[in-house]
């Protein structure tokens, strides 16, 4: 019998691709692993109206690790055109599988690291100021609160009347919007709770001290969005006080810190935010290590143990039919070097890294986005590497 089981959920378009040129190397490596597919994504939709099926929910409960592709989501309208005859007219609603998971499975500490590669032709560069360039080398690891804030779904149009009246209650809702029409208001809330602010701010705080970085930075916006923004930059003050005094606490504004992350990006070690600005600020430093052929992440409960790990890109369905494939698989490796470390594989998951930086650093061996080609079928012929040829590039490594 194998020593794990790795639920995979290829999802869709690239997610299937890169999903498997992973396990490729995984195997390479040595990973003794047994992989059980599970069902999600738009074609289960399509088929049965649920993109997220029970099945898959229960492969996942019960065998706690999983390694996901990327999934396709459309809206409303597209969403239910798409829906076989036989599911129309019942009321489904569409809502994406990977929500879901993250909201099922209450996986609310999303980890996104940005490290540069050496030799890495995509990666950020500035002026000295002297007429040359510096390539500051960046190490930011992104803690994301992953299931509240703005992405919790409690959100409404035309707002029913005991949301409505309650609105009214407050004053600067009355003010501003109290003469607006109900029907032209849609609202959608960011709640933060307590213990969910918590347990994202002492993960990020526990993994400065792991791994040694000086600085844990809340990036929210506690100066305009008191209560939210407010509750946790209060509640990171107390903890560091408290528990972490020798790692320096700082705070920035969402909109500097884009700003800052342009200018000086070697400055931040651990970051922390709630959903929404996590997801942009994690973005943002991601295009400074290469982009979305490159961001990677893990989503864990540490309480079940339960882990889903993915890279950060999506199904790229301009891409998902090139034959050869042509998207770089990396992300997708190195969120499955996330998994390797959260499943006491860190070994494995070390030499896995070590040969992704050999092929990035020798420089012989790149898919288009490396290139800076624009993605096309015959990319390959330009000289790129394919989706495949990437993997093997690794697999030599190793
Ligand atoms: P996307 O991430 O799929 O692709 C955007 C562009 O980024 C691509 O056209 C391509 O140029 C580039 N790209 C993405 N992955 C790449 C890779 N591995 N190598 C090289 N280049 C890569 O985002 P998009 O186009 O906004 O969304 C497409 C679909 O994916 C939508 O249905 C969206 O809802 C879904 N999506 C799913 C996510 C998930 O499964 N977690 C995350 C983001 C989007
Ligand atoms: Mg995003």
């Amino acid at each position: 019998m194998a020593k794990h089981t790795i639920v995979k959920l290829p999802g869709d378009g690239i997610g299937k691709t890169v999903l498997e040129e992973a396990i490729r190397v995984l195997e390479a490596a040595g990973f003794d692993a047994e992989y059980i597919e599970g069902d999600i994504g738009w074609e289960f939709w399509k088929k049965e109206g649920n993109p997220l099926p029970q099945r898959t929910i229960d492969l996942i409960e019960k065998h706690k690790t999983a390694l996901f592709g990327a999934i396709t989501s459309k809206p409303k309208d597209a969403a239910n055109e798409e829906l076989a005859p036989e599911h129309q007219g019942k009321g489904l609603v569409y809502s994406s599988p990977i929500v879901g998971l993250r909201q099922h499975f209450g996986l609310d500490i999303c980890q996104r690291p940005c490290k540069t590669y050496k030799g890495n032709p995509l990666n950020f560069i500035r002026s000295d100021g002297k007429g040359g360039i510096e390539e500051p080398v960046i190490d930011a690891v992104i803690f994301r609160q992953n299931t509240e804030g703005l992405y919790g779904g409690v959100e409404w149009s035309n707002p029913p009347d005991d949301v409505y009246a309650s609105l009214m209650t407050h004053p600067k809702f009355k003010k501003n919007f109290g003469n607006v029409p109900r029907d032209e208001i849609s609202v959608s809330t960011r709640i933060f709770t307590k213990k969910a602010t918590e347990r994202i701010l002492r993960a990020a705080f526990e993994h400065a001290k792991k791994y040694g970085y000086k600085s844990v930075t809340v990036c929210e916006k506690p100066n305009v969005i008191r209560e939210t923004s407010g509750m946790m930059y209060a509640m990171a003050k107390e903890i560091q006080k408290a528990d972490y005094p020798e790692i320096e606490l700082w705070n920035t504004n969402i909109d500097a810190q884009m700003m800052w992350l342009t200018k000086t990006p070697e400055n931040y070690g651990v970051i922390v935010s709630g959903n929404m600005f996590g997801d942009i600020v994690s973005d943002g430093f991601a295009g400074l290590i290469g982009g979305l052929g490159f961001a990677c992440s893990a989503q864990i409960n540490p309480d079940s143990g339960i882990g889903v790990f993915e890279p950060t890109h999506g199904s790229a369905p301009k891409y998902a039919e090139f034959d050869p494939p042509i998207t770089n698989p990396i992300a997708m490796m190195a969120s499955a070097c996330m998994m390797l470390d959260h499943i006491d594989e860190g070994d494995i998951a070390m030499r896995v890294r070590k040969a992704i930086a050999e092929v990035i650093s020798e420089g012989k061996v790149r898919t288009y986005d490396m290139m800076k080609l624009k993605g096309s079928p015959d990319v390959v012929k330009q000289g790129a590497a394919s989706t495949h040829q990437m993997t093997d590039a690794v697999i030599e490594k190793l």
